[in-house]
Protein backbone atom coordinates (compact mmCIF):
# COMPACT_ATOMS: atom_id res chain seq x y z
CA UNK A 1 0.00 0.00 0.00
CA UNK A 2 1.22 3.68 -0.52
CA UNK A 3 2.74 5.20 2.20
CA UNK A 4 -0.33 6.72 4.47
CA UNK A 5 -2.76 6.16 1.20
CA UNK A 6 -6.66 6.12 2.54
CA UNK A 7 -7.98 3.06 0.91
CA UNK A 8 -9.92 3.68 -1.94
CA UNK A 9 -13.03 1.83 -0.40
CA UNK A 10 -14.25 2.25 2.91
CA UNK A 11 -17.62 0.28 3.66
CA UNK A 12 -18.42 0.16 7.54
CA UNK A 13 -21.39 -1.93 8.87
CA UNK A 14 -23.56 -1.73 5.11
CA UNK A 15 -26.88 -3.51 5.22
CA UNK A 16 -29.70 -3.94 2.36
CA UNK A 17 -32.46 -5.03 2.85
CA UNK A 18 -35.85 -5.28 0.13
CA UNK A 19 -39.82 -5.01 1.27
CA UNK A 20 -40.55 -4.84 4.87
CA UNK A 21 -42.01 -6.68 7.71
CA UNK A 22 -41.94 -10.49 7.54
CA UNK A 23 -41.34 -9.91 4.29
CA UNK A 24 -37.92 -8.32 4.45
CA UNK A 25 -34.97 -10.45 2.79
CA UNK A 26 -31.28 -8.98 4.16
CA UNK A 27 -29.27 -9.04 0.87
CA UNK A 28 -25.98 -7.77 2.59
CA UNK A 29 -26.72 -8.21 6.75
CA UNK A 30 -22.97 -9.38 8.07
CA UNK A 31 -22.36 -11.36 10.87
CA UNK A 32 -25.44 -11.07 13.37
CA UNK A 33 -25.51 -9.68 16.69
CA UNK A 34 -26.60 -11.99 19.80
CA UNK A 35 -30.36 -10.97 19.20
CA UNK A 36 -29.87 -11.84 15.54
CA UNK A 37 -29.79 -8.33 13.94
CA UNK A 38 -27.13 -8.09 11.32
CA UNK A 39 -24.62 -6.05 12.47
CA UNK A 40 -24.05 -5.51 8.23
CA UNK A 41 -20.35 -5.70 6.10
CA UNK A 42 -17.62 -3.92 6.62
CA UNK A 43 -14.86 -4.01 3.68
CA UNK A 44 -11.21 -1.62 3.35
CA UNK A 45 -10.09 -2.26 -0.09
CA UNK A 46 -6.59 -0.97 -1.12
CA UNK A 47 -5.45 1.36 -4.06
CA UNK A 48 -4.02 -1.11 -6.34
CA UNK A 49 -5.65 -3.94 -4.83
CA UNK A 50 -7.06 -6.56 -6.78
CA UNK A 51 -9.87 -8.44 -5.47
CA UNK A 52 -12.68 -11.12 -7.09
CA UNK A 53 -15.52 -11.32 -5.15
CA UNK A 54 -17.03 -15.28 -5.61
CA UNK A 55 -20.24 -16.60 -3.91
CA UNK A 56 -23.18 -18.70 -5.05
CA UNK A 57 -26.50 -17.32 -6.70
CA UNK A 58 -28.34 -15.22 -4.35
CA UNK A 59 -25.43 -14.84 -2.19
CA UNK A 60 -25.12 -10.58 -2.50
CA UNK A 61 -22.60 -10.02 -4.81
CA UNK A 62 -24.35 -8.06 -7.64
CA UNK A 63 -26.16 -5.78 -4.35
CA UNK A 64 -22.36 -5.64 -2.89
CA UNK A 65 -21.48 -4.17 -6.51
CA UNK A 66 -24.03 -2.26 -7.00
CA UNK A 67 -23.05 -0.24 -3.65
CA UNK A 68 -19.88 0.02 -4.81
CA UNK A 69 -20.38 1.37 -8.06
CA UNK A 70 -23.05 4.29 -6.75
CA UNK A 71 -25.70 2.78 -8.37
CA UNK A 72 -27.66 1.87 -5.47
CA UNK A 73 -27.70 3.27 -1.68
CA UNK A 74 -27.16 0.99 1.45
CA UNK A 75 -29.93 0.45 4.05
CA UNK A 76 -27.83 1.26 7.04
CA UNK A 77 -23.80 2.13 7.30
CA UNK A 78 -21.30 4.21 5.28
CA UNK A 79 -19.58 3.82 2.19
CA UNK A 80 -16.34 6.16 1.67
CA UNK A 81 -15.15 5.92 -2.13
CA UNK A 82 -12.19 7.73 -2.55
CA UNK A 83 -12.15 9.57 0.61
CA UNK A 84 -15.90 10.95 -0.49
CA UNK A 85 -18.69 9.71 1.62
CA UNK A 86 -21.31 8.72 -1.12
CA UNK A 87 -23.91 8.62 1.40
CA UNK A 88 -24.37 12.53 1.72
CA UNK A 89 -24.30 12.82 -1.98
CA UNK A 90 -27.55 13.21 -3.98
CA UNK A 91 -28.57 11.60 -7.44
CA UNK A 92 -26.76 14.33 -9.76
CA UNK A 93 -23.58 14.07 -7.44
CA UNK A 94 -23.50 10.16 -7.43
CA UNK A 95 -24.01 10.46 -11.21
CA UNK A 96 -20.59 12.52 -11.42
CA UNK A 97 -18.95 9.88 -8.82
CA UNK A 98 -19.77 6.80 -11.13
CA UNK A 99 -18.39 9.15 -14.18
CA UNK A 100 -15.74 10.46 -12.75
CA UNK A 101 -14.36 7.67 -10.42
CA UNK A 102 -15.72 4.26 -11.19
CA UNK A 103 -14.92 1.65 -14.41
CA UNK A 104 -18.12 -0.59 -15.47
CA UNK A 105 -17.74 -3.70 -17.06
CA UNK A 106 -20.50 -5.56 -17.87
CA UNK A 107 -20.63 -9.89 -18.27
CA UNK A 108 -22.89 -8.34 -21.35
CA UNK A 109 -20.00 -6.27 -22.68
CA UNK A 110 -23.20 -2.78 -23.13
CA UNK A 111 -21.79 -1.94 -26.18
CA UNK A 112 -24.09 0.84 -28.05
CA UNK A 113 -24.81 -0.88 -31.80
CA UNK A 114 -24.08 0.40 -34.94
CA UNK A 115 -21.17 2.81 -33.37
CA UNK A 116 -17.23 2.66 -33.56
CA UNK A 117 -15.28 1.53 -31.15
CA UNK A 118 -13.70 4.74 -31.31
CA UNK A 119 -17.22 6.37 -30.20
CA UNK A 120 -17.90 3.89 -28.05
CA UNK A 121 -14.93 4.99 -25.43
CA UNK A 122 -14.98 8.70 -26.50
CA UNK A 123 -18.55 8.58 -24.94
CA UNK A 124 -17.65 8.81 -21.14
CA UNK A 125 -15.05 11.43 -21.80
CA UNK A 126 -18.28 13.76 -23.54
CA UNK A 127 -20.53 12.87 -20.77
CA UNK A 128 -17.56 14.40 -18.81
CA UNK A 129 -17.53 17.41 -21.43
CA UNK A 130 -13.94 16.86 -22.41
CA UNK A 131 -13.44 18.70 -25.83
CA UNK A 132 -13.49 16.62 -29.05
CA UNK A 133 -10.26 17.04 -30.00
CA UNK A 134 -8.85 15.82 -26.44
CA UNK A 135 -11.52 13.09 -26.45
CA UNK A 136 -10.45 11.33 -29.87
CA UNK A 137 -6.59 11.42 -28.22
CA UNK A 138 -7.47 9.97 -25.02
CA UNK A 139 -9.89 7.15 -26.46
CA UNK A 140 -7.51 6.17 -29.32
CA UNK A 141 -4.89 5.71 -26.23
CA UNK A 142 -7.41 3.60 -24.33
CA UNK A 143 -8.32 1.24 -27.54
CA UNK A 144 -4.60 0.81 -28.16
CA UNK A 145 -3.96 -0.11 -24.33
CA UNK A 146 -6.36 -2.90 -25.07
CA UNK A 147 -4.53 -3.82 -28.34
CA UNK A 148 -7.46 -2.50 -30.35
CA UNK A 149 -5.69 0.63 -32.11
CA UNK A 150 -6.43 -0.82 -35.79
CA UNK A 151 -10.01 -1.34 -34.95
CA UNK A 152 -10.89 2.17 -33.55
CA UNK A 153 -12.96 2.21 -36.88
CA UNK A 154 -15.68 -0.85 -36.11
CA UNK A 155 -18.76 -1.39 -34.84
CA UNK A 156 -20.13 -3.81 -32.53
CA UNK A 157 -21.07 -6.70 -35.11
CA UNK A 158 -17.60 -6.34 -36.78
CA UNK A 159 -15.88 -7.56 -33.76
CA UNK A 160 -15.31 -10.71 -31.78
CA UNK A 161 -16.74 -11.44 -28.21
CA UNK A 162 -13.40 -10.73 -26.44
CA UNK A 163 -12.77 -7.53 -28.60
CA UNK A 164 -16.11 -6.21 -27.82
CA UNK A 165 -15.63 -6.83 -24.01
CA UNK A 166 -11.83 -5.36 -24.88
CA UNK A 167 -13.46 -1.87 -26.09
CA UNK A 168 -15.82 -2.03 -23.20
CA UNK A 169 -12.62 -2.43 -20.93
CA UNK A 170 -10.90 0.90 -22.88
CA UNK A 171 -14.27 2.52 -22.47
CA UNK A 172 -14.19 2.32 -18.75
CA UNK A 173 -10.72 3.15 -18.33
CA UNK A 174 -10.54 6.32 -20.74
CA UNK A 175 -11.83 8.66 -17.59
CA UNK A 176 -8.65 7.26 -15.46
CA UNK A 177 -10.90 6.04 -13.19
CA UNK A 178 -10.38 5.34 -9.14
CA UNK A 179 -11.83 1.92 -9.74
CA UNK A 180 -12.30 -0.74 -12.62
CA UNK A 181 -15.37 -2.76 -11.17
CA UNK A 182 -16.08 -5.56 -13.14
CA UNK A 183 -19.73 -7.95 -12.89
CA UNK A 184 -18.98 -11.36 -14.29
CA UNK A 185 -16.50 -9.89 -17.18
CA UNK A 186 -15.73 -12.92 -18.79
CA UNK A 187 -18.88 -14.99 -18.50
CA UNK A 188 -20.00 -14.64 -22.03
CA UNK A 189 -16.25 -15.56 -23.13
CA UNK A 190 -15.01 -18.37 -24.49
CA UNK A 191 -11.55 -19.74 -22.72
CA UNK A 192 -9.31 -17.70 -25.51
CA UNK A 193 -11.11 -14.10 -25.41
CA UNK A 194 -11.35 -14.84 -21.33
CA UNK A 195 -7.68 -15.31 -21.01
CA UNK A 196 -7.06 -12.16 -23.33
CA UNK A 197 -9.74 -9.99 -21.39
CA UNK A 198 -8.20 -11.19 -18.21
CA UNK A 199 -4.42 -10.75 -19.39
CA UNK A 200 -5.41 -6.88 -20.18
CA UNK A 201 -7.08 -6.54 -16.58
CA UNK A 202 -3.83 -7.79 -15.02
CA UNK A 203 -1.94 -5.95 -16.79
CA UNK A 204 -4.38 -2.44 -15.97
CA UNK A 205 -3.60 -3.94 -12.46
CA UNK A 206 -0.01 -3.82 -12.43
CA UNK A 207 -0.19 -0.26 -14.10
CA UNK A 208 -1.90 0.46 -10.38
CA UNK A 209 -5.43 0.31 -11.20
CA UNK A 210 -7.63 -0.89 -8.39
CA UNK A 211 -9.80 -3.36 -9.91
CA UNK A 212 -12.58 -5.63 -8.09
CA UNK A 213 -13.98 -8.05 -9.87
CA UNK A 214 -17.61 -10.54 -9.39
CA UNK A 215 -16.79 -13.92 -10.47
CA UNK A 216 -18.24 -17.25 -10.07
CA UNK A 217 -15.21 -19.25 -11.52
CA UNK A 218 -11.66 -20.16 -9.74
CA UNK A 219 -9.72 -20.21 -12.58
CA UNK A 220 -11.10 -16.62 -13.18
CA UNK A 221 -10.24 -15.40 -9.16
CA UNK A 222 -6.86 -16.62 -9.59
CA UNK A 223 -5.91 -13.80 -11.43
CA UNK A 224 -6.76 -11.92 -7.90
CA UNK A 225 -4.51 -10.56 -5.44
CA UNK A 226 -7.33 -11.15 -3.00
CA UNK A 227 -10.34 -13.20 -3.16
CA UNK A 228 -13.53 -12.39 -0.84
CA UNK A 229 -16.38 -15.06 -0.57
CA UNK A 230 -19.89 -14.32 0.24
CA UNK A 231 -22.49 -16.37 1.93
CA UNK A 232 -26.32 -14.96 2.82
CA UNK A 233 -25.15 -11.79 2.61
CA UNK A 234 -22.07 -11.46 4.65
CA UNK A 235 -18.24 -11.89 4.07
CA UNK A 236 -16.83 -15.88 5.23
CA UNK A 237 -13.62 -15.54 3.98
CA UNK A 238 -11.18 -13.44 2.73
CA UNK A 239 -7.70 -14.43 1.29
CA UNK A 240 -4.86 -12.94 0.19
CA UNK A 241 -3.49 -14.16 -2.90
CA UNK A 242 -1.05 -11.88 -3.65
CA UNK A 243 0.68 -8.55 -2.13
CA UNK A 244 -1.14 -5.33 -3.23
CA UNK A 245 2.21 -3.59 -4.05
CA UNK A 246 3.36 -6.55 -6.05
CA UNK A 247 2.63 -8.01 -9.72
CA UNK A 248 -0.98 -9.72 -9.92
CA UNK A 249 -0.03 -13.69 -9.43
CA UNK A 250 -0.72 -14.44 -13.50
CA UNK A 251 1.73 -11.70 -14.27
CA UNK A 252 4.26 -12.84 -11.43
CA UNK A 253 4.48 -15.98 -12.75
CA UNK A 254 5.24 -14.97 -16.33
CA UNK A 255 8.27 -12.82 -15.03
CA UNK A 256 8.61 -15.50 -12.71
CA UNK A 257 8.86 -13.18 -9.36
N1 LIG B 1 -34.67 -5.59 -5.99
C1 LIG B 1 -34.78 -6.65 -5.15
N2 LIG B 1 -35.94 -6.89 -4.48
C2 LIG B 1 -36.04 -7.93 -3.64
N3 LIG B 1 -35.06 -8.81 -3.38
C3 LIG B 1 -33.89 -8.64 -4.02
C4 LIG B 1 -33.69 -7.55 -4.95
N4 LIG B 1 -32.42 -7.64 -5.43
C5 LIG B 1 -31.87 -8.72 -4.85
N5 LIG B 1 -32.74 -9.32 -4.00
C6 LIG B 1 -32.47 -10.49 -3.17
O1 LIG B 1 -31.28 -10.26 -2.44
C7 LIG B 1 -30.47 -11.43 -2.39
C8 LIG B 1 -29.10 -11.16 -2.99
O2 LIG B 1 -29.25 -10.90 -4.39
P1 LIG B 1 -28.04 -10.55 -5.35
O3 LIG B 1 -27.23 -9.48 -4.73
O4 LIG B 1 -28.59 -10.29 -6.71
O5 LIG B 1 -27.20 -11.90 -5.35
P2 LIG B 1 -26.11 -12.46 -6.38
O6 LIG B 1 -25.67 -11.35 -7.28
O7 LIG B 1 -25.01 -12.99 -5.52
O8 LIG B 1 -26.78 -13.56 -7.14
C9 LIG B 1 -31.27 -12.51 -3.09
O9 LIG B 1 -31.98 -13.22 -2.12
C10 LIG B 1 -32.18 -11.73 -3.99
O10 LIG B 1 -33.36 -12.48 -4.25
MG1 LIG C 1 -25.80 -11.20 -9.35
Amino acid sequence: MAAGKPPVIQIRRVTKSYGHGDATVHALRGPSAPDGSPLGVSLDIEEGDFVAVMGSSGSGKSTLMNILGCLDVPTAGRYLLDGIDVGHLDEGQLSLVRNRKIGFVFQSFNLVPRTTALAQVELPLAYAGVRAAERRRRALAALSLVGLGERAGHKPNQLSGGQQQRVAVARALVTSPAMLLADEPTGNLDSHSTEEVLGIIDRLNASGRTVVMITHEDEVARHAKRVIRLVDGAIISDVRQAEVDGPPPALAVEVGV
